[in-house]
């Protein structure tokens, strides 16, 4: 296995923990929340994630990679439970300012891609309109499909 091969299987081993963490923290703010429009966008959101990450576990399959075990660490669950209490739309500016980091991740992982079709599922899937977590919470009928 190459240096390019090692670096995308430990990158789609970050994406997935990061959707493991993303999931739950929707799920925590959908349990929390009162307004039922706004707790079914969350949970669609907690889906989305689940989707990515499934995604991500079977890239790994097909290389013969290990799927990581998500283990919250303590800063994790403290980070979950800060923003689940400081409500759900503090949460979602907080999880919106913190995407860059994703897309970076997501934007390295295209380009070691081993092929080009590895690399698709890496490409932005919302092109028409930009979706947030935030604009999504804020407009329910504006989530999009991924
Ligand atoms: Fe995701």
């Amino acid at each position: 296995m190459n240096e390019n091969q090692q670096r995308f299987i430990k990158g789609l081993q970050k994406a997935w923990l990061v959707e493991q963490s993303s999931q739950r923290i929707y799920k925590a703010l959908a349990s929390s929340e009162k307004s039922p429009a706004r707790r079914r966008v969350l949970l669609k959101l907690a889906e989305s994630e689940m989707e990515h990450g499934d995604r991500w576990a079977r890239r790994l399959q097909e290389l013969g990679a290990k799927v990581p075990v998500y283990r919250p660490t303590l800063r994790d669950r403290l980070w979950h439970w800060t923003l689940v209490q400081s409500g759900t739309d503090n949460a979602l500016k907080r999880i919106e300012s913190t995407e860059d980091e994703g897309a970076e991740l997501y934007g390295s992982l295209a380009v070691i891609a081993p092929a080009r079709q590895t690399a698709l599922p890496f490409m932005p899937c919302r092109t028409k309109k930009k979706c947030t977590a935030v604009s999504c919470i804020k407009s329910p009928k504006t989530l999009q499909p991924v």
